[in-house]
């Protein structure tokens, strides 16, 4: 069978990485969470910015790798330090767009990117997935919601991991995440020409991964 990757884009919460994984799980590949790589180099900011002028010279002390552990799945290493569960806090996830739109900072991670999918195999999700990073890949989907769906989705998510948020706010996080992470300079979130566009809004993640697992036999059939 033909390795192929499979690049999957879409605003915040549309359900990517669940879709992600599952498909990745299903077709015995490797799931990289890009957005981790976001937050954890935003995280980095949070800890270090005084100590820098620009995004440039930050970059130039940031060693980030990933590592895949069997139970817990991609583990963010950060100059050394497993940082993953700090990723998801309010504080980083209301920089993390700011920290992207950065020029030096994504050059950094598309450059990683790319050396992970170099041979293939690789389930990735992100914002520019499809359009710069992997602008081959054998699958190209683009995975949206309604804002309404996505909130109650991550507000699900939160209470899971313990993190406090409402609705109305999370509604007003994703909002003005998806605007500002449309609306950039480099690489904004813009489905590629040739992705296939998923509404996710009332679809069930079996649905979903179902629909992702067919476009990734017809891919390979080819
Ligand atoms: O997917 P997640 O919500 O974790 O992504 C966090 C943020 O990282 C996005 O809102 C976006 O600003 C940025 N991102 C990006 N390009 C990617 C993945 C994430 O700009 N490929």
């Amino acid at each position: 069978m033909t390795a192929i990757n499979i690049a999957i884009d879409g605003p915040a919460a549309a359900g990517k990485s669940t879709i992600a994984k599952r498909v990745a799980t299903e077709l015995n590949m490797i799931y990289v969470d890009t957005g981790a790589m976001y937050r954890a180099i935003t995280y980095f900011y949070l800890n270090n910015k005084q100590h820098f002028d620009d995004f440039e010279s930050m970059m130039g002390h940031v060693d980030l790798n990933l590592v895949y552990d069997e139970v817990k799945g991609q583990r963010v290493i950060l100059n050394d330090d497993d940082v993953t569960d700090y990723l998801r806090s309010n504080e980083v996830t209301e920089n993390v767009s700011y920290v992207a739109s950065k020029d030096a900072v994504r050059k950094y991670l598309v450059s990683a990117q790319q050396l992970l999918a170099e041979n293939k195999g690789i389930v990735m999700d992100g914002r520019d997935i499809g359009t710069t990073v992997l602008p081959n890949a054998e699958v190209k989907v683009y995975m949206i919601a309604s804002v309404e769906e996505r909130a109650h989705r991550r507000l699900k998510d939160n209470a899971e991991r313990g993190i406090p948020s409402t609705l109305e706010q999370l509604k007003k996080d994703i909002a003005d995440r998806d605007a500002y992470d449309m609306n950039r300079d480099i690489s904004p979130l813009v489905k590629a020409q040739d992705a296939v566009e998923i509404n996710t809004t009332g679809m069930t993640i079996e649905a979903v991964t179902e629909r992702i697992l067919q476009l990734a036999k017809d891919a390979k059939a080819k």
